[in-house]
């Protein structure tokens, strides 16, 4: 016999850090959720994700009671090295646009969002399956799925919000003739490690060279995390040690001998790459958020700032929604999240496209590049535009 339905005002589908973060900012207004993932608490934590809050997150955390943890466990990093010619420049994002970044792992925000929730008596399911979403256009939308303890069990609430990522079942729930999906490919993907050695710079370096693109970020001071375009077929399992420090050494070297340092690659894995919007972010009583809605290259880390960016403002909607028990109230979400989303994944694709290079470049290609990267690092509109679109600070 399937256990009763619980009752919830908001469904939440994913306990990733779009999903817990809604759960908390709904609480503080004092609308209920459920939360339910497929994944246990241990495997979302073993995730590894780009590590660079913007400000404005930093300051959701703190600011919203889930933790300060990230001001005594974050490093601020004021600006970033863009790397080229064999020469490293600098782009001050203090000195540009007031405000710098936080190297703070999207691990961490979950952890802390996972604590929190727990110690506000949050419901939140971990490690359930076979979960489905049913009746989005009906009154009563539902969660239905097995939990951790194999029995079925149903979620029944005025709003669903599909924040489980990019494979997910909730935009996949929505008729195909009702979304429409904007998407680009790319002929690269990029190659991750996790390597333990002392940092090699103390902000990160994003290297465009001959033999492609390189980032040089940071976890700890014994563990670093670098990364290197690469073919999308590449198998992990063909690099050994020595092949990807010969790579990752042969992209950053030049003329000022900068040099990384090396130690045992604990961690190698090629990561996805492409950019992804699907609209409406709306299909009855269900909205989508962060991955489920759209995905970024890594480039520039926009991913997971830009799903915290979907949660403010869908919690100021849903909000509103529930106060004034009109549930038509939800239209101004989507509008309000894809200005950023669209400006967002255009500053990602900017970025890609510049560091990258690309199969089948011409000559005019590679030139043209060079100029465009001198532009960025010359006194001017074109730093400021990076910081910018680092920093997040005018992008909605
Ligand atoms: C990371 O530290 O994992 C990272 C940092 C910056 C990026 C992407 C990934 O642009």
């Amino acid at each position: 016999m399937p256990a009763a339905p619980t009752r919830t005002t908001v469904g939440i589908v994913g306990a990733g850090p779009a999903g817990l973060m809604l759960s908390h900012l709904l609480a503080r207004a004092d609308i209920d959720s459920v939360v339910v993932d497929n994944r246990t608490r241990a495997e979302i934590e073993a995730t590894s994700r780009a590590g660079i809050l913007e400000a404005d997150n930093v300051r959701l955390l703190t600011g919203t009671g889930v933790s300060d943890r990230v001001l005594r466990d974050g490093v601020p990093h004021a600006g970033i090295s863009l790397r080229f010619g064999g020469r490293s420049h600098r782009i001050d994002f203090e000195a540009l646009v007031g405000e710098g970044v936080w190297l703070y792992p999207q691990t961490e925000v979950f952890v802390d969002l996972a604590d929190a929730r727990a110690r506000d008596g949050a419901d939140v399911r971990y490690g359930v399956s076979e979960t489905q979403v049913v009746d989005l256009t009906g009154e009563l939308p539902g969660i239905l799925f097995t939990d951790a303890d194999g029995r079925a069990r149903e979620v029944r609430c005025d709003i669903l919000v599909g924040a489980d990522g990019s494979r997910g079942v909730c935009r996949s729930a929505v008729p195909e003739a009702a979304r429409t999906h904007y998407f680009r490919e790319y002929p690269y993907a990029w190659f991750g490690v996790l390597v333990e050695a002392p940092p090699s710079a103390d902000e990160l370096v994003y290297t465009h060279s001959e033999r492609g693109f390189a980032l040089i970020s940071r976890r700890t001071d014994t563990v670093q995390r670098m990364y290197f375009q690469c073919d999308p077929g590449e198998d992990p399992a063909d690099w050994p040690d020595e092949r990807i420090w010969a790579e990752l050494q042969a992209r950053v070297s030049g003329t000022d001998g900068f040099a990384l340092k090396e130690g045992p690659v604990v961690d190698r894995s090629v990561l996805p790459f492409r950019s992804f919007v699907c609209e409406p972010m709306r299909y009855g009583a269900m909205l989508l958020a962060g991955d489920a809605a759209h995905t970024v290259p890594p480039t520039g880390a926009k991913g997971l700032n830009l799903a915290l960016a979907d949660v403010r403002v869908l919690a100021e909607v849903v909000e509103r929604a529930v106060t004034k028990r009109d549930l038509g109230l939800l239209d101004e979400y989507g509008p309000r999240a894809l200005s950023r989303v669209w400006r967002t994944q255009h500053f990602s694709y900017w970025m890609t496209t510049m560091l990258h290079r690309a199969p089948g470049d011409t000559p005019f290609d590679v030139r043209r590049r060079i100029g465009e990267l001198e532009g960025v690092v010359a006194p001017g509109a074109g730093s400021v535009r990076l910081a910018e679109g680092y920093t997040g600070t005018t992008a909605g």
